[in-house]
């Protein structure tokens, strides 16, 4: 079978950065370290007031065109993931598409386009969609992109205020890929849940304890699916492990979760019986509480040991490098973190040619996805290409007054003209509105 997956990544930041330690705790009379420690962050990335999702989707695209030399005739079809839309009926990937027809000969009236909507993991559902298109072989020869694209602000005051970020990931999905070919092998983990939602309202209502446990049960459910169709997993399977990350301390939890999930078993959890003792099984208690405690009390003393800090240090660190540095870009989240391990492995000279990932997403609502992931030999070169590394050194950063300023500027109940902070160059910016009230691009020499 034709191996199929991710053949090209970009990346596009928002061109505003928050500092949250320095700028953001300050104002808010709050330690510092609660977002360096706690959180794990040290800035997010906001939208100048020339950026939305279409403009920061359609450059991360532009880009990833411009790089691999290929014209609109490339592409069948065009899924946009995102949970910041601001219409619904008229889907942002026809305006991503109006936007590189701007710059390209040719145009995509034969490709096929749409949104994906389940929060955070769309942009999983949307490779999915372009996997499943390719694979029952109605792509005719051509490939699809796939663009995570959101601007993830909350209300002012909330405490998801914290955790916000601005950005776009657009991905090429092909036969025959140079980045990763994914498994066929999924697993799921999905429950009507009101952890996070936003109905009709562009801020979300937010249960932020609860989206945390939820992420971890959703989780741990689509682990067990996955290892009911793929094989029992052990935690040296895989090189990295790139999970949904709307802030760092969330996959800290997750790691610790899954790991003792993977040790269950195997030679790590007979090692470190001296150590720790062995897991608590279910039957060895009168209650669900009992054990429940006994789990957590297990957790706290794997989470200290060497074994663990050894393998989370190589395993799970090296995913979080970028979103320590952007925040939550909901959709576009875990495509960062596969990213930052690719590029992390790069800048260690590892060759990851033919080892693997395991992929855990989530979005709020809420469902967990896992598959995995073989590297392909064109890796390196792909990721040695970004440049996100520039475009977040670039960025303008706010003081606490601006970045209040921008978030009025973004907020579509207020009528907020403000001047940019940064200059276009060579990039798609929103200029305004027509006379349907459709939002109007142009591209910026
Ligand atoms: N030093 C070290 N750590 C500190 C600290 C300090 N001075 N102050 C706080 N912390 C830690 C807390 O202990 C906590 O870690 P823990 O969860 O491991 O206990 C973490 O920093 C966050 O602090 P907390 O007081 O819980 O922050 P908060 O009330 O602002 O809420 C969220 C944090 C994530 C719930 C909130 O930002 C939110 O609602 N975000 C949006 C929803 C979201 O992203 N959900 C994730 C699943 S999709």
């Amino acid at each position: 079978m034709t191996a199929v997956g991710i053949d090209a990544i970009e990346i596009w930041t928002g061109k505003l950065q928050l500092d949250l330690p320095n700028t953001f705790a300050p104002a808010k009379g709050e330690d510092p370290e609660k977002y360096t420690k706690g959180l794990g962050l040290e800035t997010s990335s906001f939208p100048d007031t020339y950026e939305d999702i279409v403009t920061m989707g359609a450059n991360a695209a532009k880009r990833l065109m411009d790089r691999r030399d290929l014209s609109p005739d490339d592409i069948g079809r065009i899924d946009v993931a995102t949970e910041s839309a601001f219409d619904n009926s008229k889907p942002v990937s026809t305006y991503i598409a109006g936007c590189l027809e701007q710059v390209y000969d040719g145009d995509f009236h034969h490709a096929n386009k749409g949104e994906r909507k389940f929060a955070c993991v769309a942009g999983t559902q949307s490779i999915d969609d372009a996997y499943n298109w390719i694979r029952a072989g109605r792509n005719r020869g051509r490939a699809a992109l796939v663009i995570a694209t959101d601007t993830a602000l909350y209300a002012r005051g909330d405490p998801g205020e914290a955790t916000q970020g601005a950005g776009a990931v657009a991905m090429l999905i092909d036969e025959d890929p140079s980045v990763v070919e994914l498994s066929t092998e999924q697993g799921y983990g999905s429950a009507d849940e009101t952890d996070f939602l936003k109905p009709n309202q562009q801020f979300p209502s937010v249960d932020g304890k609860r989206s945390m446990q939820v992420y971890l049960a959703r989780m741990r459910e689509a682990l067990e699916d996955f290892e009911s169709v793929a094989w029992d997993t052990h935690p040296d399977d895989f090189e990295f492990i790139p999970f949904h990350t709307p802030f760092p301390g969330m996959v800290r939890k997750a790691g610790l979760l899954g790991y003792r999930h993977m040790i269950r078993g195997t030679d790590i959890e007979d090692d470190l019986e001296a150590e720790i003792g062995r897991q608590p099984r279910e039957s060895e208690y009168d209650s669900w509480d009992a054990y429940e405690d006994a789990i957590r009390d297990y957790m706290d003393e794997l989470k200290r040991t060497d074994r663990y800090r050894d393998w989370y240090g190589e395993t799970i660190e090296p995913t979080l490098g970028l979103a320590r540095r952007v925040g939550n870009w909901y959709t576009g989240s875990v495509h960062v973190a596969r990213a930052a391990s690719l590029k992390h492995a790069a800048e260690q000279g590892v060759d990851m040619t033919g080892r693997k990932l395991l992929v855990g997403s989530y979005g709020s609502g809420a469902q967990a996805e896992i598959h995995a992931e073989t590297v392909r030999d064109g890796w390196a070169d792909e990721v040695s290409a970004l440049s996100i590394d520039d475009q977040l050194d670039r960025r303008y950063d706010l003081d606490f007054d601006e970045y209040e300023t921008v978030h009025d500027a973004h907020n579509h109940d207020l009528d907020a003209e403000i001047e940019e902070f940064t200059q276009p160059d060579g990039e798609f910016v929103h200029t305004g509105w027509g006379r349907m009230n459709e939002r109007k691009y142009d591209y910026v020499e």
